[in-house]
Order: C-alpha cells, then sequence, then structure tokens
C-alpha cells in the first residue's frame, strides 16, 4: 500500500522522448533496516513520478560527494540514547568537521525515525537537519520525526516531498533516469505486519538455561506453515505480546473499573502497562505535586529518576499518587500504544526452513509484595502455552548476515543472548559446507547453568565449522572476566583474522558491552599495528565502511 499510495498521484507514465530533469538521493542510516527499507518505498515511489533516484547508506556518502548532489532525501533513524545509526557514524562524523564543504547548492529534507519512549527522540535526524542547514542548503521541506508507529507519518511525508521535488524539477515531464550504481530492490518482504501479524504456532518453548540459574534463557520455535515468510540468518522477528490477564484485571479494580471487559481487552492487547509513559509521569508530577516522584523529576536529572522508576510500573505509580492518581478515562490517553519487540532469528532458513527460532531471556524481577516480568518475554515463556497462536512479522536485516563469500573469515561476539544470530550464522554455514573459517566469543556469568547450547557448540567445534570458541564465564572466578578479556588475550590472532579479510560481528548488550568491546576492538588493533590511536581509529572505519564491521545491539 505504501507504494501504490505514493505513486497514485494520477501523472503520465514517463515516455522515452522526456527528458530528464532531476536525480534524487536518498540516504539512509539505519540499524534495524526501517529507514534502508523505508528508502526503498520513496526511491520506487520517485521512480513512479518520473524521478531518477537511487538509495545509498550514509556512511557511503563523503561531504563532498554531498556538496556535489542537487537533491537529498535523508532518512535517519536513532538508537539507544540519541545514538546515530551504525550506517550513518562515519558521515556525521565528516560532517560535523570544520573542514565540511558548503552545501549552498544543496536542495534536501529530512524524515526521522524514533521511539518518543527516549529522551533524545530522533536526535540523529535533528542533528542531521540542523548541520544541513548549517552548511548552506536549504528544506525543501521541514523534517517530519516518527515515532515507532512510523509507517503512515512516512508514506505522507513521502508523498508531499516527492511531489514538492516534482513541482520544483519539473519531474512531470522527467523520466526516470537508470541510476549509475542502482541500489539492490528491497526484499520483497511478506504481507505481514504489525497491524496483520501472522498467527504462527509456537511449537517448542524450552528452558535453555540451567533451572540454578539467575537467569532464565529460554528457545522457542515458531511454525513459519502457510506464511509466506522466507527469511536470512541474522533477520529479527518482531512478536506482538499480549498482556498479563492478572496484571490488566489488578489495574481495573484499582481504577475502579473491574469487570469493565471493552477496558480489559483494551489494556491486555492495544496498550503498554508495565512502563510508565514520560506522559503519564508528567501528568502525575502535576496531579500530585508533593509527591516522591515530583521531587525526582524536580531535583533529579535521568539517571536519577531511572534508577527511581526501576521496579516500579504503570500500577505502582497510580498507588503512589493515591487520590489524586487518574482514573481510567484520564489515564488511557496517558499509555502508549502496545509494541511488537523484535528478537534476532538464531536460526538459518538452511537448517530450518518452515520455523523460526528464537533465544530469549525472561524478565523477571521481584520487590517485596510484587513481582514483575518482562510483557513479551513472559508472554512467551508462561502465557501462551501448548500449539496455540502468537501475532509476529519478519524483520529483515539486510546488513547483518554471513559474508556473500563463503570462504570469508567470520568473528562473532555475542555474550548472553547475543549469541542468537551466531547460531544462526553457523547453521547458515554448516549448511553451505562454507569453507571459511568461524569464530566465536562467548559468555555470561556461570559455565556449570548459562552455556546454552554447549552441546551444539561442541557439535559444531568437531565438525571443523566453529574454528575457535573462545569462553567467558564472568562469575566463576574472583576477578570478572568478559569477551573482551578474551579478545585482548588473542590480540595477534585476531589482527591476523582481520588481515585474512574476516568480517567481525557484535550482537547483544549496547549501553556498555558494545562499547567496551569496541574499545577493546580498537585497542588490539593499534597494539598490534604500533601505529597509534588515530591509525586503529582508522582502520576500524574502513571496516565499517566494508560493512565489515556490523553490530546488532540493543
Ligand atoms: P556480569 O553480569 O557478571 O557482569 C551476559 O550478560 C554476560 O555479559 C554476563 O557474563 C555479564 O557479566 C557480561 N557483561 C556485563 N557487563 C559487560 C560489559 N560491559 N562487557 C562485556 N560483558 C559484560
Amino acid at each position: 500500500g505504501f507504494v501504490a499510495g505514493v505513486a497514485a498521484a494520477g501523472r503520465r507514465a514517463p515516455t522515452a522522448a522526456d527528458a530528464p530533469t532531476a536525480t534524487v538521493d536518498v540516504l539512509f542510516g539505519t540499524q534495524t533496516g526501517n529507514a534502508e527499507f523505508l528508502a526503498g518505498e520513496v526511491v520506487a515511489g520517485a521512480r513512479a513520478q518520473g524521478l531518477g533516484a537511487t538509495a545509498t547508506a550514509l556512511d557511503a556518502v563523503t561531504p563532498e560527494r554531498l556538496a556535489a548532489m542537487s537533491h537529498v532525501l535523508v532518512l535517519a533513524s536513532t538508537y539507544g540514547e540519541g545514538e546515530m545509526p551504525d550506517s550513518a557514524g562515519l558521515f556525521w562524523e565528516a560532517l560535523q568537521a570544520d573542514t565540511a564543504p558548503r552545501l549552498d547548492g544543496l536542495r534536501y529534507a529530512v524524515l526521522g525515525l524514533g521511539d518518543r519512549g527516549y529522551d533524545d527522540f530522533c536526535q540523529a535526524a535533528k542533528l542531521i537537519d540542523t548541520r544541513l542547514e548549517q552548511l548552506g542548503a536549504t528544506r525543501l521541506y521541514d523534517r517530519v520525526d516518527c515515532d515507532v508507529d512510523f509507517e503512515e507519518p512516512a508514506a505522507a511525508w513521502t508523498a508531499a516531498v516527492l511531489d514538492r521535488l516534482t513541482a520544483e524539477t519539473g519531474g512531470t515531464t522527467a523520466t526516470a533516469t537508470p541510476s549509475p550504481a542502482p541500489a539492490p530492490a528491497p526484499r520483497t518482504r511478506s504481507p505481514w505486519n504489525k497491524r496483520t501479524p501472522y498467527p504462527s504456532r509456537l511449537l517448542v518453548n524450552r528452558l535453555l538455561s540451567s533451572p540454578d540459574s539467575a537467569k532464565e534463557i529460554r528457545h522457542y520455535e515458531f511454525d513459519l506453515g502457510d506464511s509466506g515468510i522466507t527469511y536470512e540468518a541474522g533477520d529479527a522477528l518482531a512478536v506482538v505480546p499480549l498482556n498479563d490477564d492478572t496484571l490488566v484485571g489488578t489495574l481495573l479494580e484499582h481504577l475502579g473499573a473491574g469487570g469493565d471487559e471493552e477496558a480489559a481487552q483494551l489494556l491486555r492487547a492495544e496498550r503498554e502497562i508495565r512502563t510508565p509513559s514520560k506522559e503519564l509521569i508528567a501528568d502525575l508530577v502535576e496531579r500530585a505535586p508533593s509527591s516522591e516522584l515530583a521531587a525526582v523529576v524536580a531535583h533529579g536529572d535521568r539517571s536519577d529518576l531511572e534508577s527511581w522508576l526501576w521496579g516500579r510500573d504503570v500500577l505502582d505509580l497510580l498507588r503512589d499518587a493515591g487520590p489524586a492518581a487518574p482514573d481510567l478515562a484520564e489515564l488511557l490517553p496517558l499509555l502508549r500504544p502496545l509494541q511488537a519487540r523484535q528478537y534476532s532469528i538464531s536460526s538459518s532458513p538452511l537448517a530450518h526452513p518452515d520455523r523460526v527460532h528464537l533465544t530469549v531471556a525472561s524478565v523477571r524481577y521481584g520487590t517485596g509484595q510484587r513481582t514483575y516480568a518482562g510483557v513479551t518475554s513472559s508472554y512467551l515463556a508462561d502465557r501462551v502455552g501448548e500449539e496455540a497462536c502468537v501475532g509476529v512479522y519478519l524483520q529483515p536485516n539486510a546488513s547483518f548476515g554471513v559474508p556473500a563469500d563463503d570462504d570469508t573469515p567470520m568473528i562473532m561476539i555475542g555474550p548472553g543472548t547475543g549469541i542468537a544470530p551466531f547460531r544462526g550464522f553457523l547453521h547458515e554455514r554448516a549448511a553451505r559446507g562454507a569453507s571459511g573459517r568461524n569464530w566465536l566469543f562467548f559468555g555470561d556469568r556461570h559455565r556449570a547453568t548459562d552455556f546454552v547450547y554447549e552441546d551444539e557448540l561442541a557439535g559444531l567445534r568437531e565438525s571443523g565449522v566453529l574454528t575457535r570458541l573462545d569462553l567467558a564465564f564472568s562469575r566463576d572466578q574472583a576477578e570478572k572476566v568478559y569477551v573482551q578479556t578474551r579478545m585482548r588475550e588473542q590480540a595477534r590472532e585476531l589482527y591476523a583474522w582481520l588481515e585474512d579479510g574476516a568480517h567481525v560481528y557484535v550482537c547483544g548488550d549496547a549501553s556498555r558491552m558494545a562499547k567496551d568491546v569496541e574499545a577493546a576492538l580498537l585497542g588490539v588493533i593499534a597494539g598490534q599495528r604500533g601505529r597509534g590511536d588515530a591509525d586503529a581509529a582508522e582502520y576500524l572505519a574502513d571496516l565499517r565502511r566494508a560493512k565489515r564491521y556490523v553490530r546488532d545491539v540493543y
């Protein structure tokens, strides 16, 4: 519907006699693939309107190349705490530099993708938008920042921007120019999406970690049946959860609306009722200005608020606010829409064409009288039930997959559930009979209780698919040992693999692990090359540009 909506503006079909008038460069900065997917849609829409268009990752564009472009559409996602996505970091660095050229001739528009749940909403898009203006470029159309439900605002922005472009460039008489280096067409996705997820039967729900572990890591298998979904190792599966009925009931009772079936259904399937929204917090502060929450908001910083909120959910906040709390009708608009959660797929379609495997840690904690559980992980672990169906859809991740060349070595760093995509990569390489060497860094707290897929990895070692396995169990000894500890110990060998053309993959925690692993990688490179930190940074930047250093972090 997206492209059709954009293209159905009733323009006459371009003919060969029409002269090409404008080329649009669609530049994307993507983390999970959404911005890249949308860029493909924008290109299709532009071509349908007779404009020449190509999609390019921001990191493949230097400021000098940018200065030579005439019309640019930037689609940028933001991840973590307002950070540039991986495919835009180098671009941003160069654009910020004092040496960046003037962009006086450039006409541009920016679309931001983000999540209003975070403080720095669409920060990457805002920064790029502002900097382009500073450098003298002219906006074609105001930036639009999309929240997690990005489809409609993105389609509206695209239609408006393309109309503006067409009007400005006389595009109705333009012909689609074959682009010099056409971007590969985005993979056709299955028809299933957030609004109409595929009801997939949950075939397997198995505990991977030991019952004695402090963690609960589970293995799930979903039936793809007649969905038509075809996935690739490295893609993600989005799971549409339902809230816990018991929690919904307790919440409604607290609101004096017990037995309101319509409200129960809404809270169960359509609203986030665990994590308080920023809107709810602001509302509660206003209603109860002398509450503890109001004091933290007034006197603390973001991290004070975060730690105060830790272990408290919507119900706790309503209880804390007492009689000042909103009633059901006032509360509903303050709750965010229930989101699907994405999990890295841990299987390969070559080994399991009809199933998708996931490797998921159950989020559970308790404080005092209440126990809390992650919405989706507890839904899968506890509430789906034998052979029942779960709403899912595919979230392709084109930039995270095994190398096209079967001889290319792979270095995979994935502690905890970060192992998920790498299990898929190893299955993929085994099924292909790929000869490239594979090195996995894995770890967790304790070997005895947290070594998931141990037998399988042993089998892959024996069959020669897994060339090296370096393990880091952080709490089996007095001092912490992490995957980056092992990387440093293996510096010489690691660098040799890089020099042999290895691809480096990181999956797992973004807030600390991925940063520390990157620092270790830089340290290894600097140590082995002996040419200083700037040289190491440039070496890593080259790997990034060549798509040989890619991350799936969250
Ligand atoms: P810890 O909990 O003992 O600190 C998976 O969660 C594994 O990642 C655990 O062994 C955890 O160790 C470890 N981990 C925690 N912080 C990390 C970091 N900054 N870098 C790498 N691994 C980390």
